[in-house]
């Protein structure tokens, strides 16, 4: 049975002062989801990691939302798997859309880092998601297949049994164009059908979320969905009110 997971993407959002507010008022829902049998996380920038990691709860996923795949070196800039470990985090999402877009990440830069990442025995959570354009040209299942062979190849399903995938289509990211959830359901199962040709049975137990304007008021159809294990949520993380929302609707 999949743990249900909920994660917030901050994104470059909240001072750390104001994550260390978020992560202090946090604790009772760790409590209330970890007695409901439900992860729950959030993904801080690199300066509010230490901070919610200090004052969330025990149970309470801290994420980083980038590493880079070397140890050390000149990477002006970047931050490596030690400096993560060192502050006991040890869960990073990979290939975010915006990184995709922005930081020319492609499914090899992915590759490299979640190697780097499994050889820590950390955990990816591994983005993939079709642009408006593919998906109107009905190519969201060769673009997403593509993103997860070259992703993952190579790896072992002793490995990928810590894996998290997180469908996003880059279309519904930020626009309130959320997709339906017939959507997201028909694309976490072919996900899982590629992850089950390229690792076997593993695949019935690699968690797999939806993200993209994931709120309140619709968090409870995707995670109804058989093959849509969580939520990677954005703006409707940020606050505390509405990141308690998210989790008591799907209790
Ligand atoms: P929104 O929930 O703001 O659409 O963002 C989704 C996302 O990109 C999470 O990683």
């Amino acid at each position: 049975m999949r743990k249900k997971l909920l994660l917030g993407n901050w994104k470059m959002n909240k001072l750390a002062s104001e994550a260390k507010e978020f992560a202090l008022a946090s604790v009772p829902f760790a409590a209330l989801a970890k007695k409901n049998n439900i992860e729950i996380g959030v993904a801080p920038t690199y300066l509010s990691l230490a901070t919610v990691k200090e004052h969330a709860s025990k149970d309470m996923i801290v994420a980083a939302q980038n590493v880079h795949f070397m140890d050390h070196g000149a990477y002006t800039g970047e931050v490596s798997i030690p400096m993560l470990k060192e502050f006991g985090i040890d869960w990073v999402i990979i290939g975010h859309s915006e990184r995709r877009a922005y930081d020319n990440e492609t499914n090899e830069k992915c590759h490299e880092k979640m190697k780097a990442l499994f050889e820590n025995n950390m955990v990816p959570v591994y983005c993939v998601g079709e642009t408006l354009a593919e998906f109107d040209a009905g190519k969201t299942k060769e673009v997403v297949g593509k993103q997860v062979k070259e992703g993952l190849k190579d790896f072992t399903a002793e490995q990928v049994a810590r894996l998290v995938v997180a469908y996003e289509p880059v279309w519904s990211i930020g626009t309130g164009k959320n997709a339906s959830s017939e959507i997201a359901q028909d694309i976490c199962s072919y996900i899982r059908s590629i992850l089950k040709e390229m690792f076997g049975g593993v695949a019935e137990e690699i968690r797999i979320l939806y993200g993209g304007s994931v709120k309140p008021v619709n968090v409870k159809e995707y995670l109804s969905c058989p093959d849509v294990d969580g939520a990677l949520v954005g703006g409707a993380s940020l606050k505390i009110e509405s990141f308690e929302e998210l989790l008591t609707n799907i209790l």
